[in-house]
């Protein structure tokens, strides 16, 4: 598959009540603090009078939590180009039926994980071309790109030890998850040095209310 990163935007930016639609997504590995500063964000854009969609991949829709409920609790093996599949399928419906709509009313999409999850998971596992999922979820999404990522990034071993407080022995298993977490780490920061305008990288270590400072600064400057 090929892509063309340059493809504009197809979604209509309507003017809602306080000004063009948003999309907003928010990445990272698992433990990075997402969903806290997502949650900080939507209370700060509706605190400026906007109206929020908050949503999230997998599972963003009626759809999509079935599709969830297979990639993340189906026991036993799911081919890569099923699952790769399976995450673009979730991103097409949920797009279709709730991003694409949102924006073009104008309101502002705070979403945790988008497209760029898919590239950082699924090309980790080596098995998948990294240009050829993003292609993919390209066409899921007829070509929507956020106006804004924020990446969290954190250390999967710094990330590890907030998931679980208790220190574990070390374990062969255990090596090999934090081999594959430090490659979805350097996916996402591959991809946000391919793409600075859209990405903004923050040291998830920091405090939370520094970095939601920093992420009002940037959506302060696309809301306008
Ligand atoms: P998430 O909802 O952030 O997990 P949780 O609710 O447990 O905090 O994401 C679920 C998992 O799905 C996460 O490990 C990353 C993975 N994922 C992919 O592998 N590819 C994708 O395209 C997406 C959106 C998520």
């Amino acid at each position: 598959m090929t892509e063309d990163r340059t493809r504009p935007l197809t979604v209509p930016r309507a003017a809602g009540a306080g000004g063009p639609g948003l999309f907003v997504t928010f990445e990272g590995g698992d433990g990075a603090g997402k969903t806290t500063q997502a949650s900080m964000l939507e209370e700060w854009v509706t605190s400026r009078g906007r109206v929020v969609v908050r949503t999230r991949e997998p599972g963003g829709t009626e759809v999509g939590v079935r599709i969830r409920d297979i990639v993340l609790h189906h026991r036993g093996h799911i081919a890569a180009r099923a699952e790769a599949l399976l995450y673009a399928a979730d991103r097409a419906h949920h797009v279709e039926t709730v991003v694409q709509p949102a924006i073009a009313r104008g309101d502002v999409v705070i979403q945790d994980r988008y497209l760029d999850s898919s590239v950082a998971y699924q090309g980790a596992g080596r098995v998948l071309d990294a240009d050829d999922i993003r292609a993919l979820s390209l066409w899921a999404t007829d070509g929507l790109l956020p106006d804004l990522t924020v990446l969290l990034d954190l250390d999967p071993a710094a990330a590890r030890r907030r998931l679980d407080a208790d220190d574990k022995p070390f374990d062969r298993l255990e090596a090999e998850k934090s081999e594959f977490h430090g490659r979805v780490r350097a996916g996402f920061l591959a991809l946000a040095a391919q793409e600075p305008q859209r990405f903004l990288v923050l040291d998830a270590t920091r405090p939370a209310e520094e970095l939601a400072h920093d992420v009002r600064a940037a959506i302060a400057e696309r809301l306008g």
